[in-house]
């Protein structure tokens, strides 16, 4: 069965991508075919740390789950009309030792989608993110997209999906790229 890594931008509570990247698990085209990661316990990057322990254990964790992966979803928030400096900080670290990125991220497909309670639904996070996935070598699927805008009326308190128009966007999104991915494994 494929095997996709939701790994979302944001941890806090009341986060919307993080129930977003909770909806993509759910609406996943299979059960248990899409497992929620979290970059909470990653530290800041730090050359010393890596060069006197190596990568610290919860950036490893995430790696090998990468690389175990047929693919990536990446949840992103949208800061500053960018991407968020926590989830690339993760992504940063992951990609350390370089002899050992080509494991993790190589050929791998990658989705983005994103949630903002502005109007843009993350546009320019998900654009700013393509440098970085080229650099990593990683095979965007461009065959759909998602943006979320409006996000306070699209999840409830409890961070359900409530609009049935982006649960039926996102659940179109998630098959697609899960066919992508098993697709680019066969
Ligand atoms: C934001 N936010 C934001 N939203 C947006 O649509 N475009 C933007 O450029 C920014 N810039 C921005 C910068 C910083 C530093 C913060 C903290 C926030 C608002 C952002 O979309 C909002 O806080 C979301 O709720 C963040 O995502 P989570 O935590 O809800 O997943």
């Amino acid at each position: 069965m494929t095997q996709i890594v939701v790994l979302p931008g944001s941890w806090r509570k009341g986060s919307f991508n993080h129930a977003l990247a909770r909806a993509a698990v759910e609406l996943a085209p299979k059960p248990d075919s899409f497992a929620l990661h979290s970059i909470r316990d990653v530290p800041l990057y730090d050359g010393d740390l890596e060069a006197s322990t190596g990568v610290p254990a919860a950036v490893a964790t995430l790696k090998d789950a990468v690389a175990a992966a047929d693919g990536l979803l990446l949840v992103t928030p949208e800061y500053n009309n960018s991407l968020p400096g926590t989830l690339k900080n993760a992504i940063d670290w992951m990609s350390r030792p370089p002899k050992d990125s080509g494991r993790v991220f190589g050929g791998k497909p990658v989705g983005i989608i994103g949630a903002t309670p502005g109007m843009g639904g993350t546009r320019l996070a998900q654009g700013a993110w393509l440098p970085v996935l080229r650099a990593l070598g990683m095979q965007l699927w461009s065959g759909g997209s998602l943006y979320v805008s409006g996000a306070g009326k699209v999840f409830d308190a409890d961070g359900a999906l409530i609009d049935a128009k982006v649960r039926e966007l996102l659940t179109n999104y998630l098959a697609g790229f899960a066919a992508f991915a098993a697709k680019s494994r066969s």
